[in-house]
């Protein structure tokens, strides 16, 4: 028997870590994809399914931008109906976004079982719209994937049974390692290396900002001033999420030096081009500290917290923060022997893939 599940994704991070686990889910079970439309410009949604091969969506909700409520609220009803039409037996849902906590909401109160994949995760800051949507999803989730024992732990310290949790292992490891090396002749590393004038990449920086927390009109400009200082001395690559290129439209104080090249957001493959060959990330993103680490590259972390403290621990990411102190505890980094000890910190890495793959085939076949 194949079980019918409705697995639900919107954003750029949801697609990349979905992506290695909907072509073994299409052969094992009956399954269902729904869009719900979170992200859904061209450079933001359509180049990832191009890059990464998915399958289209066989559900597409369009609910767009909106405040959290509304975004959130128009996923809850969209899946809803989907449910409604479409009974499945459970429906799978990743991460921390608005369309995460929209969907398994949406499922639990139908009575229909939950999987969460990146259970488990905490930054322990409830003002994040993310930690409250993680929270909120694991504790109305049936079945609950956890990427690593410190995520085990987390659940079992709010006190979810320890029979719902398996650790898994973390997708985001799949998809870097499997397109890293035909990443590496794409034109963007070239043209970037040109426009800021380098021979090579040796002393290039790649940079993205865009969580809530680092994009107010308080704090934005304090990272925009440490990245201006680390760029004297490392030239940075910088593709611009929408949210962080809407803030520096309105903040001309905040101008970016010309050794910090802005970039329209990019593609995965164009992405993990420049990852893979770059001195090391600078970044407040969840899924690229682990794709750095997959792929070799140090990520000095624009947080004081991380859910993935086991990179810290290990030695191949370090915190700099996002205060007046950024330039200085990341250039005390990204000197050679600082940074090839960062990348050569010894740190298991594997895919995930296949394993989340059983795991849910198992509980919901029993078999
Ligand atoms: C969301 C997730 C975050 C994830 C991030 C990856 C939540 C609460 N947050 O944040 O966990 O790390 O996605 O990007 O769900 N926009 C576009 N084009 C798009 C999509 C969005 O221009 O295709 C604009 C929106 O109009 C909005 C801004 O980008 O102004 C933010 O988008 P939104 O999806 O609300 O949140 P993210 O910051 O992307």
């Amino acid at each position: 028997m194949r079980p019918r599940i409705l697995t639900v994704l919107g954003t750029r991070p949801e697609l990349v870590k979905l992506a290695p686990l909907l072509p073994g889910l299409d052969q094992r079970a009956e399954q269902r994809v729904l869009h719900t439309g979170q992200h859904y410009s061209a450079e933001m949604d359509a180049v990832f399914f191009r890059d990464l091969s998915l399958r289209p969506p066989d559900v597409a909700l369009q609910v767009g931008s909106g405040s959290h409520a509304v975004q959130t609220g128009a996923i809850l009803a969209g899946v809803e109906r989907a449910l409604l039409e479409w009974p499945a037996q459970a429906l799978l849902v990743l991460g921390d976004t608005n369309s995460t906590l929209g969907g398994a909401l949406a499922a639990a109160k139908l009575g229909v079982p939950v999987i969460h994949l990146e259970a488990g995760c905490r930054s322990f800051l409830r003002e994040q719209p993310e930690e409250i949507n993680r929270v909120l999803v694991d504790h109305c989730a049936t079945h609950l994937l956890a990427p690593d024992e410190v995520a085990r732990r987390n659940l079992l310290r709010e006190g979810i049974a320890e029979g719902a949790i398996a650790v898994v292992g973390s997708t985001s490891v799949d998809a870097a390692l499997r397109y890293v090396e035909g990443a590496r002749g794409r034109r963007i590393v070239g043209e970037v290396l040109d426009r800021l004038g380098l021979p090579d990449a040796r002393r290039l920086l790649l940079c993205t900002v865009h969580r809530a927390e680092n994009t107010t009109a308080e704090a934005l400009p304090r990272i925009v001033a440490g990245l201006n200082r680390v760029a004297a001395e490392y030239p940075i690559a910088f593709p611009v999420h929408p949210r962080t290129r809407a803030m520096l439209d309105k903040l001309p104080g905040a101008a970016l030096s010309p050794r910090v090249l802005a970039l329209p957001p990019l593609g995965y493959l164009d992405l993990l081009a420049l990852l893979g060959c770059c001195r090391a990330l600078l970044t407040d993103s969840g899924g690229l500290q682990e794709e750095a680490a997959a792929v070799g590259t140090p990520a000095l972390v624009l947080r004081r917290e991380t859910e993935w403290s086991y990179l810290i621990t290990a030695g191949k990411n370090a915190l700099v923060g996002a205060g007046e102190d950024l330039a200085e505890r990341a250039l005390a980094l990204l000197g050679d022997a600082e940074n090839e000890r960062m990348r050569s910190a010894p740190c298991a890495m594997e895919r995930a893939g296949e394993r989340a793959v059983d795991e849910v085939m198992r509980r919901l076949l029993g078999a």
